[in-house]
């Protein structure tokens, strides 16, 4: 499969597999990872200025206001191909990647969306228990993707980019599958 300078945007909920399904993609399909909660992640570890803003937020499960989050979005985007995970969550942000990427004349080919039940990622997240995997911020992080995904797939899926796999089983089949359909 060559694809190497797609742009690719991988969605779901939180636990939906986002993450670990983009290192496979990137590295099957030549592409650089943009990870937002990893770089976000990094921030607060280091204790940048950038990092003590969105610090609180993420011990929340809310979402880091736009205006702090699109400059890293803005600043990490490739000439060459990319997925990108954990940007855009709503449909402002899904407009303002729009507009970062006509700015350097590109756009997303495709939108990944992972279709994973709530059940099933209370499982993955407690078993996982990262520093915003405790159930009541699992809680509030599932919420936050509840009221803010159908409208962006809705964008999506009216710009003809939507493509839904089912996010459910074991990391390899979810893989195949998503090869199968890119292919
Ligand atoms: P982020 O880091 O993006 O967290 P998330 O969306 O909550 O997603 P997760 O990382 O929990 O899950 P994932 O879907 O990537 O699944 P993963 O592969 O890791 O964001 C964290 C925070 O940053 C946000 O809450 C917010 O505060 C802020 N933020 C980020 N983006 C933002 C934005 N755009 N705007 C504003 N704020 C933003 O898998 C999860 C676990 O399950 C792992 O242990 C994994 O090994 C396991 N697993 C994966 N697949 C399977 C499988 N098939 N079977 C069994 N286990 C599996």
């Amino acid at each position: 499969m060559i694809m190497t300078d797609k742009r690719i945007v991988i969605f779901g909920s939180p636990g939906s597999g986002k993450g670990t399904q983009a290192v496979m993609i990137a590295k099957e399909l030549d592409l650089k990872k943009i990870s937002l909660g990893d770089i976000l992640r990094e921030e607060v570890k280091k204790g940048s200025e950038l990092g003590e803003k969105v610090k609180s937020y993420m011990e929340k499960g809310l979402l880091v206001p736009d205006d702090l989050v699109s400059q890293v979005i803005e600043e990490n985007i490739a000439q060459t191909g990319f997925i990108l995970d954990g940007y855009p969550r709503n449909l402002d942000q899904a407009k303002n990647l729009e507009a970062i990427l006509k700015k350097k004349n590109l756009e997303i080919d495709i939108f990944l969306y992972l279709q994973v039940n709530q059940e099933t990622i209370i499982e993955r997240l407690t078993k996982r228990g990262r520093g915003d995997d405790d159930p009541e911020v699992i809680a509030k992080r599932w919420e936050v993707f509840i009221n803010e995904c159908n409208q962006i797939l809705e964008f999506y899926r009216n710009n003809g980019k939507l493509m839904e796999v089912n996010g459910q089983g074991s990391i390899e089949d979810i893989f195949k599958r998503i090869k199968d359909l890119l292919e």
